[in-house]
């Protein structure tokens, strides 16, 4: 991870070294604040010359404008009012870019007017994340032209600042939740195999979280053989973490988050074609977001019962592979025709979602997986997939994903695409035909839930290769932490 800013809140600033941001919202006048270090009318008079308006996004700078100050910036907010989350992370991410090499940065946030008035504290603290999400870049094995600066410290200066740090306290955990995620994803698969990997979830402990991982030995007791079938062909050795977060009433059912964890995923003996395979390091996008989100739950200490479970394996072709046609065994006791050893991940899912189930029979249980090429056909890079047995947590679900602009689409399930994956050699087939491919692969993990509100998120299009924007120049996007975050957040905290 590059350095991340130190960020910080405060009533009051000397003023006197690196960048300062002055908010103006639109058709807004300046803060009492930034009017009082205006005083020679720099930056009304720069604003006038840019025909600024305060509208979103649009950004007036001044260089060097006087001794002590590299650059002073006016940032439009538009309507602060409106705005949604979304609309502050971005105004962070600005705020992060355009301070440019500033060592220092510190942002007026209170509002001028006849009224002075403060953006709310929540929003304050949006802010703060879209700066710390935009800082994030993945540096971790160039030695070469890498910034060697020390992390930038920023100030936000605020008549609420109280407020705004007991609200960072919280997203602050969220934030560290999204980069760990990232990390995972963008970290190659030589580095993070599935023991790398599950150290990563041990290492929740820290944050108060009890942490098992289950070896191959224990996964074969537990006849998890539909997931034992993807690591065959891998010369390292499988593992599932489980990590729990007790934050809630002792007595309340935990809720459950559930990842494909496939650190590398070749197609198997199936074989992908090779361009463009490097991409598939972030096969594991669906486990980061588990494991990004407990850490979350656990940093910002949600009071709530969480349960995550991760299945961390690699899809390799070898002599000692899974062969397409052969039938392997599920801990459901369900038996699987595998055709296509490149669908592995619903393999995996099946029995962690068994599992779940027949452990912890939790509130509900949430999988995200980087499933399908199709969902990324039918979605793009906006929306990931949404399927579910239950419309209430469904719509939980897209509420949670509009609030935090991690945004779901949801897709039917329905009987007579569950009927494409009958066979005769065995009680089911891990692929449904060219058609429908994201519905066919979420009725094959429908048929290892049984009475529990499930839902699944396809996640092939959100968790890499994100396009870049505001708060995220990652290859590896962290999608899904804030949505679940958020999901808890609004829906199951007691
Ligand atoms: N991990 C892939 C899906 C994927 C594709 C994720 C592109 C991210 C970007 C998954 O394991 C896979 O290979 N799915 C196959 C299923 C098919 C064989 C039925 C697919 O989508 O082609
Ligand atoms: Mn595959
Ligand atoms: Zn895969």
């Amino acid at each position: 991870m590059s350095k991340l800013p130190s960020i910080s809140f405060a009533k009051t600033d000397a003023l006197n070294s690196g960048a300062v941001v002055a908010l103006v919202s639109a058709k807004g006048k300046l803060s009492k604040a930034a009017q009082a270090f205006d005083k020679d009318g720099q930056i009304s008079r720069a604003i006038k010359v840019q025909g600024f308006t305060g509208k979103h996004g649009s950004v007036v700078e001044v260089i060097a404008p006087n001794a002590k100050i590299d650059r002073l910036v006016v940032v439009g907010i538009g309507n602060v009012d409106k705005n949604t989350e979304a609309d502050w992370l971005k105004i962070g991410g600005k705020i992060y870019a355009s301070t440019g090499k500033s060592k220092s940065v510190t942002i007026l946030t209170d509002l001028g007017g006849k009224k002075e008035t403060s953006i709310d504290a929540e929003a304050l603290a949006i802010m703060a994340t879209g700066t710390k999400l935009r800082a994030y870049n993945f540096v971790a094995h160039k030695t070469q032209n890498v910034s060697k600066a020390p992390a930038r410290k920023i100030k936000f200066i605020s008549s609420i600042d109280s407020a705004a740090k007991k609200s960072w306290k919280r997203f602050n955990g969220v934030s560290d939740g999204v980069l760990l995620a990232r990390d995972l994803v963008n970290e190659p698969a030589n580095f993070l195999g599935p023991v790398e990997f599950a150290a990563k979830a041990k290492a929740l402990t820290k944050l108060g979280c009890k942490v098992e991982i289950l070896d191959e030995k224990k996964l074969a007791s537990l006849k998890m053989g539909a997931l034992l079938s993807v690591n065959a062909g891998s010369a390292r050795p499988a593992r599932v973490a489980v990590m729990v977060w007790n934050g809630g009433n002792a007595k309340e059912a935990p809720v459950a988050f559930v990842g494909k964890g496939v650190v590398f995923d070749t197609g198997g003996i199936s074989i992908k074609p090779s361009g463009g395979m490097e991409d598939m390091k972030g096969d594991m996008g669906g486990a980061a977001a588990v494991i990004g989100t407990m850490h979350a739950l656990a940093a910002r200490g949600a009071k709530v019962n969480a349960v995550g479970i991760i299945g961390l394996v690699e899809n390799m072709p070898d002599a000692k592979a899974t062969r397409p046609g052969d039938v392997v065994t599920s801990m459901s006791g369900q038996t699987i025709e595998v055709i296509n050893t490149d669908a592995e991940g619903r393999l995996v899912l099946a029995d962690l979602l068994w599992y779940c189930e027949g452990r912890f029979k939790p509130k509900f249980m949430v999988d995200l997986a980087t499933l399908t090429g199709a969902v990324l056909v039918a979605l793009g890079k906006t929306h990931a997939g949404l399927f579910s047995n239950d419309d209430k947590l469904s719509k939980q679900l897209e509420q949670a994903g509009n609030d935090t602009n991690e945004l779901l689409w949801r897709f039917p399930l329905h009987a007579d695409y569950d009927k494409l994956i009958d066979t005769k050699n065995a009680d089911v087939k891990n692929t449904g035909g060219r058609l429908a491919g994201s519905i066919t692969a979420a009725q094959f993990l429908q048929r290892f839930v049984r009475d529990c509100p499930w839902a699944h998120l396809d996640v092939a299009g959100t968790a890499m290769a994100s396009p870049a924007n505001e708060y995220n120049r990652s290859w590896g996007s962290g999608f899904g932490v804030r949505l679940l975050d958020r999901l808890v957040a609004n829906e199951y905290e007691q």
